[in-house]
């Protein structure tokens, strides 16, 4: 069966990208953006860059800086609003994964009425909303990039996870030196998403040949960069390839989907407020270990395109340098488990079988290589803990 493929229509990228802002705008053909960002990106300059390059070309603006880290309903409800009377033509986000994900969830609610729950993963989103641009500040979720947008229900503490050609951006602004400034916590945590991006896209029961190229280039730049992004921050080249990697991860996991790990990593962050990256980590070892059985030779050319086994290297050992490497890099990134976190034992516990219905609902679990039942998610989640 043929791959169905979904990129942005235009991408700018490499250092100073942020300046094709206005020349993306008008070969689009919009010229009446609302700026969806946060309050940190508010005051950090980077706006103020920005909004200047739209005064430059005479392109009326206007902003909503409410975005909070994992979009709530009540934040994109709160969104729409402003988009009902404003005359807008496009949105332009400015920020993380979940300022982009926030002006997704505007355009399709915009366009199409309703709850963001009714657009949950399987149902289908009938019209494409306002075109967004994204310009991601962290290296990162790969949400400029994705037909995903990953939504909490303000009643209900799920994190939905939406998905379809309306929740893809128009265009992409892919510019490193906007990660510069990036602090340490949120280098390694956005960047180990990052690589689980690359290799559940991989190992992916819908992985093709179009995602296994990009993903294995992701884990290249990721793994031999994410230590000194972390450690050198003002490092370019670093940046620029965490950068790369977070984008070329995205593209191939938005076609190939994510598995297991972000299926369990989602109900852990709702529940527990565990920022997303944050959460994969903590996960990925120990499920990379539960699922390389059942694909050995994909995991094995996981580890090569890491750098961490040799090209001729047998399939069994390199897995288990895979696994080393993820456990090693959880060290070095000062990873916490659940349990040093500060999750409480006991209402974790209580919650483990509504997380792992949750997890199994997204329907990730079920493209990874190994299929979980629900008892084996349990299982995965009190191994984890400790
Ligand atoms: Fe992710």
């Amino acid at each position: 069966m043929a791959a169905l493929i979904t990129t942005p229509r235009l991408m700018a990228v490499g250092g100073g990208a942020l300046a094709d802002l206005p020349s993306l705008m008008a070969r689009l053909g919009l010229s009446r953006p609302l700026i969806v960002t946060d309050p940190y990106i508010a005051g950090s300059g980077i706006l103020d860059r920005a909004t200047r390059l739209l005064d430059g070309a005479r392109i009326a603006w206007s902003v909503f800086s409410d975005t909070v880290s994992d979009p709530t309903t009540e934040v994109i409800g709160t969104g729409v609003e402003l988009l009902r009377d404003g005359g807008f033509d496009s949105l332009v986000a400015i920020g993380g994964g979940s300022s982009i994900d926030t002006a997704k969830g505007m355009s399709v609610l915009f366009a199409n009425g309703g709850q963001m729950r009714d657009y949950k993963v399987p149902a289908e989103i009938p019209q494409a909303g306002l075109p967004i641009i994204a310009i991601p500040t962290t290296a990162g979720t790969g949400s400029e990039v994705t037909r995903f947008t990953v939504v909490t229900d303000t009643e209900t503490d799920e994190k939905m996870l939406i998905a379809g050609l309306a929740c893809c951006p128009s265009a992409a602004i892919v510019d490193y030196e906007l990660t510069l400034t990036m602090p340490l916590r949120l280098t390694a945590d956005t960047g180990i998403d990052s690589l689980t991006h690359a290799i559940e896209a991989y190992v992916s029961r819908r992985a093709n040949p179009f995602t296994d190229g990009l993903a294995r280039n992701a884990m290249g730049l990721i793994a031999r960069h994410i230590r000194t992004a972390c450690t050198e921050p003002q490092n370019r080249p670093a940046r620029e390839a965490m950068m790369l990697g977070a984008t070329t991860a995205g593209m191939a996991f938005s076609n190939a989907s994510v598995a297991l790990v972000h299926g369990m990593s989602r109900p852990i962050g709702a529940f527990f407020h565990v920022p997303h990256g944050l959460s994969n980590a903590m996960l990925l070892p120990a499920i990379t270990t539960f699922s390389a059985p059942a694909a050995l030779e994909r995991y094995a050319d996981c580890a090569r395109a890491m750098g961490v086994a040799e090209e001729g290297e047998g399939s069994q050992s390199a897995v288990a340098r895979l696994i080393d490497e993820l456990r090693r890099l959880n060290d070095d990134l000062k990873v916490p488990t659940p349990r040093a976190y500060g999750i409480d034992r006991s209402r974790y516990d209580e919650l483990l079988p509504v997380m792992a219905s949750q997890a199994l609902a997204s329907g990730s679990p079920a493209n990874n290589p190994r299929v979980p039942t629900t008892d084996e998610i349990i299982e995965l989640y009190r191994r984890v803990y400790e």
